[in-house]
């Protein structure tokens, strides 16, 4: 028989009042060495929080004895990491799934693995059942920490199995991860979104709200410095509420922030920030510890006040204006970027001008635009999408020509300067070049022996463009 577990939105909607608990992983011991002599290739889609899962598909998988490859000829296994975001995000997916039919005509051994946010919805499993049925095993966000459970049935039964779980399980910590990068890592501090906004999948995709206890992170994060790192990003969906959901303790984000900002990593970054939860005592931190970087992704998503009250995001525009104002005033070298959406439903043109007025009074140094997408089951869905695709076109055009202003202004004020960077290994474009991130996230190329390479530099910004600055290294290492 099939072992057949689809999601159900109704289910993935709801919010119970209990505090979920926090569960140790322990390998199945019964099963072993499934991946000997195997390779496996993942794919991953979206977001911050699909890296990270991946890496943790990815130490399960070497758990097993598989071998990572590039070459999909060569693959044993293909895993699909996917995102839900938008319908663009989704279409991509299915396009990569049709491509794969032939892959696995040529070699029906290989195993096909869809994981990730599309899992979540309906309608995407209906689909992959009904036309896609190459694909060999379906299971969504909440159940990572069975995967290799769910493999060894599919390759000892040579069936296909759909494992997707509606609600949230509890907090798995101990889980096996293959990190991607060997100076920069993810940290997840949470899982899930409370905010359902209107327009957004993530609630329903990635459940409710919890935060991982304080000793878990602080134990990775020293972990993380032994062995090398340099630079930590924590990850949450809103990690501004940190915290709130405990309670049998009074622990937030700043705490958290407090605490690791004492230990000796070099760089702390964090994202997503919610405006509406973005208090002082996190710009204080920000302000206080050197190594928690100068620079926030603030997402604001539209600057008009009615579009904002029907988006859910609980803010105004004067608000979020008067919240960007309180951070240049204690953290004056700060940089920002946001999220917009344009052509949400019953976005008229003065509304359209009031995001841009936004943007201009913001000062942003990058954003990321995008028409809106209406996603089955969120409230917008059932919205008159009254604004026409043309017209959204013209909206996101414009704004991204003001976008780019900000990019390049926020590279200008750099020239001249001596900057940090951390060296990430050479430039995607010319591989006699260096290149790596500053504390405010800027890109940065020069020219430098690869001994440099996973090293905090300094470097003098000779010339700034609107996606890099060109620079000159000054000395060897910084610290
Ligand atoms: N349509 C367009 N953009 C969306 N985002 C989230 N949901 C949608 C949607 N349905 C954008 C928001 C969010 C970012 C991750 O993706 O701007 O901040
Ligand atoms: Fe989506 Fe809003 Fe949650 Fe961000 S805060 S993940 S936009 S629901």
């Amino acid at each position: 028989m099939e072992r057949i577990n689809k999601p159900d939105l109704s289910v993935a909607r709801k919010r119970s009042k209990s505090e979920v608990d926090t569960i140790n992983y322990h390998k199945n011991q019964s099963i072993k060495n499934l991946g000997v002599g195997k390779k496996y290739l993942i794919q991953t889609h979206g977001c911050q929080a699909n890296e990270a899962d991946t890496e943790v598909i990815q130490g399960l998988l070497e758990e097993q004895g598989f071998v990572k490859t590039k070459i999909i000829e060569e693959a044993d296994l293909v895993l699909i990491n996917t995102c839900a975001i938008r319908e663009n995000a989704e279409n991509k997916v299915f396009g990569e799934l049709g491509r794969l039919k032939s892959f696995k005509k040529i070699n029906p051994n290989m195993i096909i693995v869809v994981s990730g946010c599309m899992p979540q919805e309906e309608e995407v499993v209906e689909r992959i059942m009904k036309k896609y049925k190459h694909v060999d095993l379906i299971f969504g966000t909440h159940n990572i920490n069975r995967f290799i459970e769910y493999l060894d049935y599919v390759m000892k039964e040579r069936k296909p199995l759909i494992e997707v779980y509606s609600k949230e399980g509890d907090i798995v910590e101990d889980l096996p991860q293959l990190r991607e990068n060997r100076f920069k890592a993810w940290v997840n501090i949470m899982f899930g979104c409370d905010e359902f906004c209107t327009y957004c999948i993530v609630p329903y995709t990635r459940g409710k709200e919890r935060s991982r206890r304080k000793e878990y992170i602080i134990k990775e994060v020293e972990n993380l410095i032994k062995r090398g790192y340099k630079e930590i990003t924590l990850l949450g969906q809103n990690v501004n509420s940190y915290g709130l959901d405990f309670t049998d303790e009074v622990y937030q984000f700043s705490d958290l922030l407090e605490d690791l900002g004492k230990l000796p990593i070099e760089r702390i970054r964090f994202t997503t920030s919610h405006p509406k939860d973005f208090n002082d005592k996190v710009i204080d931190c920000i302000a206080k510890y050197p190594n928690i970087m100068p620079y926030i992704h603030l997402p604001v998503q539209s600057g008009s006040d009615s579009v904002l009250k029907k988006m859910n995001r609980k803010y105004t525009k004067a608000q979020y204006l008067d919240l960007v104002d309180r951070i240049y005033a204690k953290v004056p070298n700060v940089s920002l970027t946001t999220d917009i959406i344009v052509g949400f439903p019953t976005e008229t043109k003065e509304d359209f001008e009031e995001t841009l007025d936004l943007v201009k009074k913001a000062k942003f140094e990058g954003a990321y635009t995008f028409i809106y997408s209406p996603r089955k089951g969120t409230p917008a869905a059932k919205y008159e999408n009254d604004v026409t695709p043309e017209e959204a076109k013209r909206r996101l055009y414009i704004l991204n020509d003001l976008v780019n202003e900000g990019y390049l202004r926020g590279n200008k004020r750099f020239e001249g300067k001596t900057v940090k960077v951390l060296v990430e290994g050479y430039s995607k474009t010319n591989k006699d070049v260096l290149s790596g991130y500053t504390e405010n996230n800027k890109l940065v190329n020069f020219n430098g022996p690869d001994s440099l390479i996973g090293k905090i530099v300094e470097v003098k910004v000779v010339k700034s463009k609107t996606w890099s600055l060109d620079g000159e290294i000054v000395k060897k290492e910084a610290e």
